[in-house]
């Protein structure tokens, strides 16, 4: 009888996507879930905005709260991809220490993919005004305006939003998951 706390290595995987607000992670975490369930795999999108009203409502934008949100969210995905899933993280996780973490969590099956688009980009963005609303001093410790984002150094995959469109993005993305991730951890 396996759980989640055994060593062994998880019969489904985690593709954690990590990146600045509006570089793209959710969309391509909802496209990605559409594209790989057309095949048949059983996947669930955790997205950060989602978990914030529910699990992680307690927790606001301090590095200490965002530690927690990541740590719970690496939990909870460790679980998924136990239970034989594929599990999509879209959260900004700006933090390397954190990201490591949640990969320690997740044991072998952690694949951090990061969604690069420069602040610039982003902002310009903004399809939330949040950035708007940062550079207004209206919103603090904005991740990219006055809180920090520590980029991947050694990801599995880094994708340039910026350059590339959403659907070229996410063909990219879905071959890295057939290709590297499902020969290895095969979920149903
Ligand atoms: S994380 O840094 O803790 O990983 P998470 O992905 O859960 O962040 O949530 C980010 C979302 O919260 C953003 O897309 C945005 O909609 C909202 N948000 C509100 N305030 C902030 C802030 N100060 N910094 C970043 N995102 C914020």
């Amino acid at each position: 009888m396996h759980n989640a706390g055994s060593e062994r290595q998880p019969r489904g995987a985690v593709i954690w996507l990590t990146g600045l607000s509006g570089a793209g992670k959710s969309s391509l975490a909802q496209a990605l879930a559409t594209r790989l369930r057309q095949r048949g795999h059983r996947c669930y999108v955790l997205d950060g905005d989602t978990l914030r009203t529910g699990l992680n409502a307690d927790l606001g934008f301090s590095p200490a709260a965002r530690h927690e949100n990541i740590r719970r969210t690496g939990e909870v995905a460790a679980l998924f991809a136990d239970a034989g899933l594929l599990c999509i993280a879209a959260l900004i996780s700006p933090y390397r220490a954190d990201r490591a973490a949640a990969r320690r969590a997740c044991k072998g099956s952690f694949h951090e993919i990061h969604v690069n688009a420069d602040l610039a980009t982003c902002e310009t963005r903004d399809p939330k005004g949040l950035y708007r609303r940062a550079r207004a001093g209206e919103l603090k410790a904005f991740t990219g305006i006055d809180a920090p984002y520590e980029a991947p150094e050694h990801p599995e995959l880094v994708l340039n939003t910026a350059t590339h469109s959403l659907p070229a993005s996410l063909d990219l993305l879905l071959e890295y998951v057939l290709q590297q991730v499902l020969p290895v951890n095969s979920p149903a």
